[in-house]
């Protein structure tokens, strides 16, 4: 198996079957073998930084009805909020003053923020620090929307396909929501210019080695810009409340398996990751994650933006821990950068 991630690492492809049985035969070594070909890879395009991106939760309110998510919009018990565009403008300023040069504004989905309100928040923010990277995360809209926003000064998207593979996006959602309409919008980001991420959990109730499989050859072929990856945790008010949680274990060997089949791509320790144990988001940079995702939102909010439980979203995971994050890279080799951190199609020594 070692023969099949020198492979990859070479920038070659395997088979759905080949990466299956690589999933499924998958042994520590073998995962220390990878994570040491992922860190080269990375540092070959970013070098020791890691890119903060300042996470703005400005909605709880979602239409969807996910069944694995605390925002669905059946749990009647989730506390719903919505920041105003002033709001979300404190957010910036406070986290500009820490040094973020990127702002994640994501939310349920929610038909309240139309393209007009969008259109005001974005610009507003792009007009004020010119210098950030503006990045939403709002789920499905459509392409006049994507384009307006983009217009306004958004540059990139974050929308996780989920499961890319069709039974099991059926088995973790209701019949209305298509995953053909998630994996159109993808490509209409791409088209429109954004930056995209894409990206899914792992340890989804339901979800094999072969599903994990179907993710990474549909990242393949999008070749998106961004990909977040995270463990499955349940939440207490969803029909998968009973299911057990992703492994991290499982969780850092696909990090370590997309760093090498988008070897340019910028690779979140996800917050789920952090939630699962206290050095989660260090070993995932070990795995090959390059970007953290401090939480800007008002910490009266943050208790309600609850995707699943536990989630880590005051002490250290606050943004205003800056330090102790920086503590915390420096025992895997890694330094904060302060700097945008956009994607680099080519390596550091040919730019
Ligand atoms: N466990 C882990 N991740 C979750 N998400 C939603 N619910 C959960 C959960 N219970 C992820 C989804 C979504 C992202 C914002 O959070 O992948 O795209």
């Amino acid at each position: 198996m070692r023969a099949w991630i020198d492979q990859l690492a070479a920038g070659g492809t395997l088979s759905r079957e080949e990466l299956t049985a690589l999933i499924e035969g998958r042994t520590p070594q073998l995962a220390e073998y990878l994570f040491s070909l992922a860190r080269q890879v990375c540092e070959r395009y970013y070098g020791d930084q890691v890119y903060l991106r300042g996470l703005i939760e400005f909605s709880s309110f979602c239409k969807n009805d996910c069944y694995y998510c605390g925002l669905r919009c059946s749990n009647r018990q989730a506390q719903r909020y919505r920041l105003s565009a002033e709001e979300i403008w404190d957010c910036c300023q406070v986290g500009y003053q820490l040094g973020f040069r990127t702002f994640v504004l994501q939310s349920g989905e929610d038909p309240w923020y139309t393209d007009e309100k969008l259109v005001e928040i974005v610009s507003g923010i792009h007009r004020r620090w010119s210098d950030c990277a503006i990045t939403l995360s709002l789920g499905e809209r459509s392409a006049e929307s994507y384009q307006a926003l983009f217009d306004a000064g958004a540059n990139r998207y974050l929308l996780r396909h989920e499961a890319a593979n069709p039974w099991l996006y059926g088995h973790l959602h209701p019949a209305r929501q298509r995953l053909a309409d998630r994996m159109e919008c993808l490509s209409q980001l791409k088209r429109i210019g954004y930056q995209v991420g894409a990206g899914f959990m792992v340890g989804a109730p339901g979800q094999t080695a072969a599903h994990l499989a179907d993710d990474l050859l549909y990242l393949q072929q999008l070749q998106p810009h961004m990909v977040g990856i995270g463990p499955f945790i349940p939440h207490h008010d969803t029909p998968f409340a009973g299911e057990p949680a992703g492994s991290l274990e499982l969780t850092l060997f696909l990090l370590g398996l997309t760093r090498l089949m988008l070897p340019s791509v910028l690779l979140p320790a996800t917050t789920a990751l952090g939630t699962l144990a206290e050095d989660g988001r260090e070993l995932g940079m070990r795995s090959g994650a390059n970007v953290i995702m401090p939480n800007l939102s008002p910490k009266e909010v943050r208790e309600k933006y609850l995707l699943y439980d536990n989630k880590r979203c005051t002490g250290d995971e606050a943004a205003e821990y800056h330090q102790e994050f920086s503590r915390r890279m420096a025992t895997v080799g890694r330094r904060i950068s302060l700097e945008r951190g956009d994607w680099q199609p080519v390596p550091l020594t040919e730019r």
